[in-house]
């Protein structure tokens, strides 16, 4: 598939190079394409120069993000969340129209210090900014939840017993993206429901940047498959960052024989403390 990822910082680079391997034709989507491989230091996080790491993945493009999305079936927003309505803006709304909008990105607002706090959080999310801002395109949120290593090597954590989660209002994109998924390795993927569901993600994703990720941390929750537990218990207790039982690994292998079941979280504990089956929540296929 033509696929354009847009982001050059590490979580682009690291999915643009996974899927490179999967066989897909990649173009990476940047602001001025002269001006990003111009630049010579590593950025604020220590990540090298972008022209540093293309030299060693020559067979990814490098273009703007109009002429990328112009090319592409399916486009990867992979910028800062921040700048992403801004880097969709520059891509042009015909060039994201009718297509699959894969939105990986985290709206972390680093004005007032550290952790960043989310922005828009609870009542909005970036995803349905996005999904407003372009009807037209297919806006499918995921991965977000998760380290850029683990995105495309889920089995680096738990041997790749953990969840993934899609957000988005089409169906038949919400199953190119699990398709997708699929290919690079995870196998647990939960259609949460509508594009307001990817409110939910932000909360791990603010878990996420105060354990101290981007580094080296590979940060995922789980607690046990949630294909045995169909029908039982609430996708807030497996995020839940506030939860007693959530597990948080971080920059460390847990053994699946070494794990403690969690106590009451998923059967009649939880239930009756109101934590039912979300109605939207569908297994995927
Ligand atoms: N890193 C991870 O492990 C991880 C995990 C989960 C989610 N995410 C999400 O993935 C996204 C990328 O993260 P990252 O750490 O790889 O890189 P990042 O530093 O957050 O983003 C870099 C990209 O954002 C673009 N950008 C920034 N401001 C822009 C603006 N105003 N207009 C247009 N483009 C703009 C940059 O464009 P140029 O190329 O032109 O400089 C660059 O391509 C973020 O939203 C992050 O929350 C990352």
């Amino acid at each position: 598939m033509k696929i354009a990822v847009f982001g050059t910082g590490v979580a682009g680079r690291t999915v643009a190079a996974a899927l490179v391997k999967l066989g897909h034709e990649v173009v990476i989507g940047t602001r001025d394409p002269k001006a990003t491989l111009a630049r010579q230091e590593p950025d604020a996080m220590g990540t090298p120069p972008f022209a540093q790491w293309r030299a060693q993945h020559v067979d990814v493009a490098l273009a703007a993000y109009a002429e990328a999305a112009a090319a592409a079936e399916l486009v990867v927003n992979l910028t800062n969340g921040l700048g992403s309505l801004d880097a969709l803006a520059a891509a042009g709304t015909r060039n994201l129209s009718g297509k699959i909008l894969m939105d990986v990105a985290n709206p972390l607002d680093p004005s007032q210090g550290f952790p960043p706090s989310l922005n828009p959080v609870n009542t909005d999310s970036l995803g349905e900014q996005i999904q407003r801002a372009f009807p037209e395109a297919k806006v499918v949120k995921t991965l977000n939840t998760m380290n850029a290593g683990l995105m495309v090597n889920p089995g680096r954590v738990a041997g790749g017993e953990h969840s993934v989660f899609v957000s988005g209002n089409d169906a038949d994109a919400k199953n190119a993206v699990t398709s997708l998924l699929r290919s690079l390795g995870h196998q647990d993927i939960i259609d949460l429901g509508d594009i307001a569901t990817a409110r939910t993600g932000n909360d791990a994703a603010g878990l996420d940047s105060a354990v101290g990720c981007p580094g080296n941390a590979r940060l995922q929750f789980q607690d046990r498959p949630l294909r045995r537990r169909q029908g039982h218990g609430c996708i807030a207790h497996r995020v839940g960052l506030s939860r007693a039982h959530s597990r948080v690994h971080a920059g460390r292998h847990v053994r699946p024989e070494a794990r403690r079941e969690p106590q009451g979280c998923h059967g009649d504990a939880g239930e009756r403390a109101g934590h039912d089956r979300p109605r939207n929540r569908r297994p995927h296929p």
